[in-house]
């Protein structure tokens, strides 16, 4: 009898946990708790630190007018980041995030950037967030790990049980907060190292489409990297979860790209030639299920959490604080002496890259 009470109530129990759990918002949405991390579509902010906002003098080499805290409050749940090795620095301020160059734009140092998630995330303790880091100019496992331990965010951070093999399930975002692991990282590319064991290698776990479009036409869903995925068929057996790269890039001055700011709200817009909207549709057809990350330039334009909410089938998303849609007007009164110095070091960055390649 006892035994049979203690049964039923441990069939019980579960259903409870999931029942209360279901009442918190988990990335704004009770409805994505109880759903595995693979199985949510993260809306991501491509070079999430580079701003093209009046603190940079609106740099073109910016991706975002809005930081990564406003990012992150407006429900972004993906940051991406360059991170490169500045020139006659050492310890914790050798690793920065800079947009190809530290000379084009530099936002400070990896472990600063770690510090305002971090800040976030304790803010916000039901929220899983996802970082993936470039890792331009090599920085060793060891060198990264020191930025994360600095900031404290390592604390949070998720382990994978294998560094090489796709899990069968990812664990849900529940679990994941319940167990103080949401913090999800992935690096382009390092080689896994046990003494860093959050640090998971990009492409043993995810794989993406191109990301080199310069026009509304020129989105793929088919696999880009890792380049041993050819066809939309490999990438589907091999288990990797979908990022999906969605924005453009002009080509500008001395055939540099830079990101396509005026056409922004038709790329992140949800229908139309070009659009996110459109462009999850079709993946989702090639793949039977939705990209697990879409990154977007300019997130705030479009909007593009609202393709993204319809892909995960949210209706009515809490605890978010969006921003404007419109695009970032100038200040110009101050903004031009910062733009003609921002212009100034683009020159000296491509002079300086010429008189390298010579
Ligand atoms: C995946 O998400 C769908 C809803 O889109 C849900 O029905 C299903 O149970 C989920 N599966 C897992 C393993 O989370
Ligand atoms: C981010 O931007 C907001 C609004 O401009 C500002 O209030 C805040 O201080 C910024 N936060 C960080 C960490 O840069
Ligand atoms: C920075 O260091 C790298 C590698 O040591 C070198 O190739 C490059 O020329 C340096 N750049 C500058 C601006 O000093
Ligand atoms: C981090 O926050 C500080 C203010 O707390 C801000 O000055 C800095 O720009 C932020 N860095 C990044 C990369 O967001
Ligand atoms: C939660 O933590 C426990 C103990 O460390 C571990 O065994 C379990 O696999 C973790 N679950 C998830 C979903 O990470
Ligand atoms: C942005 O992309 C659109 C569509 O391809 C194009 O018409 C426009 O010229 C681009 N803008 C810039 C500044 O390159
Ligand atoms: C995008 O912005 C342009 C210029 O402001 C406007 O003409 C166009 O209607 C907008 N398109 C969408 C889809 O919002």
């Amino acid at each position: 009898m006892f035994l049979r009470n203690l049964l039923q109530a441990s069939a019980i129990l579960p259903f409870l946990y999931a029942t209360s759990s279901a009442q918190t918002a988990c990335n704004n949405s009770p409805l994505l708790c109880n759903r595995a991390y693979n199985n949510i579509t993260h809306l991501g902010a491509h070079d999430s630190p580079f701003l093209r906002d009046q603190t940079t003098g609106f740099s073109t080499s910016g991706n975002q007018n809005y930081n990564s805290t406003v990012q992150l409050d407006a429900g972004v749940r993906l940051l991406s980041a360059q991170v490169h090795k500045k020139n006659g620095t050492t310890g914790e301020d050798m690793w920065h995030l800079c947009h190809s160059s530290c000379d084009l734009l530099d936002m400070g140092t990896l472990a600063n950037w770690l510090r305002n998630i971090s800040t976030w995330m304790n803010n916000n303790p039901n929220e899983v967030v996802t970082v993936l880091i470039v890792d331009s100019d090599d920085a060793t496992p060891a060198q990264l790990g020191a930025q994360f331990e600095a900031s404290g965010i390592d604390k949070i951070a998720y382990t994978p049980p294998s560094t090489e093999t796709v899990p069968k399930t990812w664990p849900t975002l529940q679990s994941l907060i319940s167990n103080g692991t949401r913090l999800m990282t992935f690096v382009a590319s390092i080689t896994a190292d046990p003494a860093v064991p959050y640090l998971m290698d990009e492409f043993s776990f995810i794989f993406e489409n191109d990301f080199e479009n310069e026009s509304p036409t020129d989105y793929k869903c088919t696999p880009n990297r890792p380049s041993a995925l050819k066809t939309a068929e490999q990438a589907a057996d091999s288990g990797k979860m979908f990022l999906m790269n969605h924005f453009l890039y002009s080509s500008g001055l001395f055939g540099i790209q830079t990101p396509n700011e005026t056409y922004a709200n038709i790329t992140n817009a949800q229908t139309g030639l070009g659009s996110l909207g459109t462009a999850i549709k079709t993946c989702t057809g090639v793949y039977s299920k939705p990209p697990t990350f879409v990154l977007t330039d300019f997130f705030n334009r479009g909007p593009a959490m609202a393709s993204v909410d319809d892909a995960n089938g949210v209706t009515s998303a809490t605890g978010r604080t969006p921003v404007s849609t419109e695009p970032l007007e100038e200040d110009t009164t101050s903004g031009v002496m910062k733009r003609q110095g921002n212009i100034f070091a683009v020159v000296v960055a491509v002079v300086a890259a010429v008189a390298f390649s010579i």
